[in-house]
Order: C-alpha cells, then sequence, then structure tokens
C-alpha cells in the first residue's frame, strides 16, 4: 500500500511526465510546420517516450494499489526560434526533471517506501541519458550554425531516431 505522501508525490510526477510530453509534441509540431520533418520525427518520438514515462509511474501506482489523479495538464510553448534553442529548452526542462525524480527518490528513501524507490531508479539511469542525448545534439546543431548544408544533413540525421519501448513497459 503506497502511503499519502508517496501516493500525491507520485501522481504530480505524472502530470509531470504528461507535461513534457505536452512539450515535445509541440515542438515535434512545430517543427514539422517549418519543414523540420526529421527534428519533428525526433520530438515526436520523445512524446512517446514521456507517455511511456507517465504510463510506467500510473501502472506502478495502481499496481500497489494507490488511485492515479490525473490532474490539468498546463499550457505549453508553441514556437521556438531555432532548432538550436528548442533543445536547450529541452535540456533545461530535463534538468528539471531530473531534479523532481530525485526529490522523489529520496521522499521515498525517507519514507522506507524502498519498492518506489526502486522503481524511480530507472528513472534516474533515463535521465543521464536525456540529459546526455540532448547535449550531444545542442552540440551537433551549434557546430553547424546557420549552415544550410549542415542543418538538412542533421535533420536527415534525425529522421533516423525510431521509438523503443521503454524496458519497464517492454518487460510487461
Ligand atoms: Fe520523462
Ligand atoms: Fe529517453
Amino acid at each position: 500500500m503506497l502511503s499519502n505522501k508517496i501516493q500525491d508525490a507520485l501522481n504530480a510526477q505524472i502530470n509531470a511526465e504528461l507535461w513534457s510530453a505536452y512539450l515535445y509534441l509541440s515542438m515535434s509540431l512545430h517543427f514539422q510546420a517549418e519543414g523540420r520533418a526529421g527534428v519533428a520525427n525526433w520530438f515526436a518520438i520523445q512524446f512517446k517516450e514521456e507517455q511511456a514515462h507517465a504510463q510506467i509511474l500510473m501502472n506502478y501506482v495502481n499496481q500497489r494499489g494507490g488511485r492515479v489523479i490525473l490532474a490539468p495538464i498546463d499550457a505549453v510553448p508553441s514556437s521556438w526560434a531555432s532548432i538550436l534553442d528548442a533543445f536547450k529548452a529541452t535540456l533545461e526542462h530535463e534538468r528539471k526533471v531530473t531534479s523532481l525524480i530525485n526529490s522523489l527518490f529520496a521522499l521515498a528513501e525517507e519514507e522506507k517506501d524502498y519498492a518506489t524507490r526502486d522503481r524511480l531508479q530507472w528513472f534516474v539511469s533515463e535521465q543521464v541519458e536525456e540529459e546526455d542525448n540532448c547535449r550531444t545534439l545542442i552540440d551537433k546543431f551549434s557546430l553547424v550554425g546557420d549552415n544550410g548544408m549542415g542543418i538538412y544533413m542533421l535533420d536527415n540525421e534525425l529522421a533516423a531516431r525510431t521509438y523503443t519501448e521503454p524496458s519497464p513497459l517492454a518487460a510487461q
């Protein structure tokens, strides 16, 4: 059984993951409209990943006999000045998510809820990957700057990204 404190914190994290999904969907649509199909694809996959993150937590709450409460999802920005700007905003956002996960992990320890701590461990590693992917893309887009051919080639590279079900869902 989940304590109310942990259940509330998990519900808040579910909302944060869904907000992330909403943010990346907005970025995907923005770049689709701008004719950057590869970047749009990258963010569309990120949108799916964030939905999966929320799903992992929703499944977990129910598995522990808790209740998922779906709160409203706040509005997200709808335009970015450049691809580089969008990836910088993404990194900044993922850093915030990392600190949310860390706080949640600390709360689970404090409450001696080791099952929740164990579930969150996956998210701790996932955040390392999210921030690293983002930094790599920031480096690449910084390198090409305004060079049209460079942007065209990177857009093609991002078109190749495919979705992989995160392991906690794939295992179910
Ligand atoms: Fe996430
Ligand atoms: Fe990821």
